[in-house]
């Protein structure tokens, strides 16, 4: 999603964290482990890009697009990174999910 530059938010980077969705705060909300995005995809956008939030959620399957969703900031992984390539980004985001997979396992 984009987020506006008027929130206080964490410093840019790729976070261990959790996606709160089922439409719900309280006792409909479910929690799920997810590597979460703040930046602005530097590999592909200068400094204009637009700031996006994305969350990549362990092992699910399935359209949560147009729900209403929270996520929690857990532990800083990393800064964004402007890759040589669009394969050496993909290599580093699926170690950023293993090392979110670990994170939760300890
Ligand atoms: C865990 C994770 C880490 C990411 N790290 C970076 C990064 O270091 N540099 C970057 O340019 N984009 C990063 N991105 C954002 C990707 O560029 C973005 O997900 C990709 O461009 C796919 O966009 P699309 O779904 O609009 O095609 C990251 C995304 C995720 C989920």
């Amino acid at each position: 999603m984009a987020v506006s530059e008027r929130l206080c938010l964490p410093a840019d980077g790729v976070y261990v964290g959790t996606y709160i969705g089922g439409n719900g705060i309280g006792e409909n909300a479910v929690e799920q482990p997810a590597a979460l995005s703040l930046g602005r995809r530097p590999t592909f956008y200068a400094e204009s890009g637009m700031l996006l939030l994305e969350a990549h959620l362990l092992d699910f399957e399935g359209d949560l697009y147009g729900q209403d969703a929270r996520v929690r900031f857990l532990h800083r992984l990393r800064g964004q990174e402007r890759f040589a390539s669009a394969d050496a980004l993909v290599d580093q985001m699926n170690r950023d999910v293993e090392t979110t997979r670990d994170w939760f396992r300890a």
